[in-house]
């Protein structure tokens, strides 16, 4: 594999943009944890990978779960070079007035504070790992920066447009979008100097049951939503899925506590 790393760990993976990604994974030739608080849809995922995966049940929001989580990958690859922290719900659409109290809680818990839970255990884990240089012959002779001295680990959150700009009527979901990118920068730069790199995708609407759940609650959503993008539609999983492997891969060992905005141009 050209980019020397192995084993990558991916939360939600049981469906939509966490499935592509871990069959893309797959494809690299990377070694597949596929974690979702649906087992079943977890198996189907690994089910579908080219190289050895696994499945693993998680509830992101639960911190004994988490920790299972990163546990049982490492038992069975050894060690966690990149993590797609994925696994969200989008909640209730009410205006804030109407928003159930119970529903804020439980999108913040899985979104933000399952966030959290995930980084800080895989980065944990993460520091415990040696450094790995993927290709050193093209580093010799440039000792001196940073990228060239290998790197732990590296992490991409989801969060989303809406993690950019306002989405009314889903106050809970679009705060949890805008902590994670606070979240991924804040620690990007406590890890910076550690070779452990913390970066956000922010996808635009994409074509997963999350989208289809949406347009349940907004019957005129869909007319509007392709329309709302420059390139005239939105994005497929494995559109959202090329982008993460790259800001996992060494091929961006500079890039820390950035976010990337895969939205077709809005
Ligand atoms: N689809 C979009 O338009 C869109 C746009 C921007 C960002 N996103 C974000 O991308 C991520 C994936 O979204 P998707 O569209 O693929 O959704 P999806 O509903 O298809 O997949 C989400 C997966 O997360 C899992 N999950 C939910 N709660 C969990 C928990 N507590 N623990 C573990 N797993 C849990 C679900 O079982 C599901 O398999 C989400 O964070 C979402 O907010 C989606």
């Amino acid at each position: 594999m050209a980019s020397g790393k192995c084993v990558a760990l991916v939360t939600g993976g049981g469906s939509g943009i966490g499935r592509a990604t871990a069959v893309r994974f797959a494809e690299l030739g990377y070694h597949c944890a596929v974690a979702d608080i649906d087992e079943a849809s977890a198996r189907e995922t690994v089910g579908m990978l080219k190289t050895p995966g696994l499945a693993v049940q998680v509830d992101v929001s639960n911190t004994a779960s988490v920790q299972a989580m990163v546990d049982t990958t490492v038992k069975q690859f050894g060690r966690i070079d990149c993590a797609f922290n994925n696994a969200g719900i989008e909640g209730a659409r009410e205006k804030i007035v109407d928003y159930p109290e119970d529903m804020f809680d439980r999108v913040m818990n899985v979104n933000l504070k399952g966030m959290w839970l995930c980084v800080k255990y895989e980065v944990a884990q993460m520091l415990k790992q040696e450094r790995v240089i993927s290709d050193p012959a093209k580093w010799a002779g440039k000792p001196d920066l940073c990228r060239f001295q290998g790197q732990r680990g590296s992490i991409v959150n989801s969060s989303s447009i809406a993690g950019l700009d306002s989405m009314p009527e889903f106050t809970p979901y679009c705060a949890s979008k805008w902590g994670i990118i606070g979240l991924t920068k804040t620690v990007a730069q406590e890890y910076a100097k550690d070779g452990i790199r913390v970066n956000a995708v922010c996808p635009g609407t994409t074509d997963t049951p999350m989208r289809g759940r949406f347009e349940a609650q907004w019957p005129d959503w869909q007319a509007k939503t392709d329309a709302s993008y420059p390139v005239g539609r939105v994005a497929a999983p494995e559109e959202v899925a090329e982008a993460v492997v790259w800001l996992c891969s060494d091929a961006c060992p500079f890039t820390t506590g950035e976010y990337l905005n895969i939205a077709g141009g809005r």
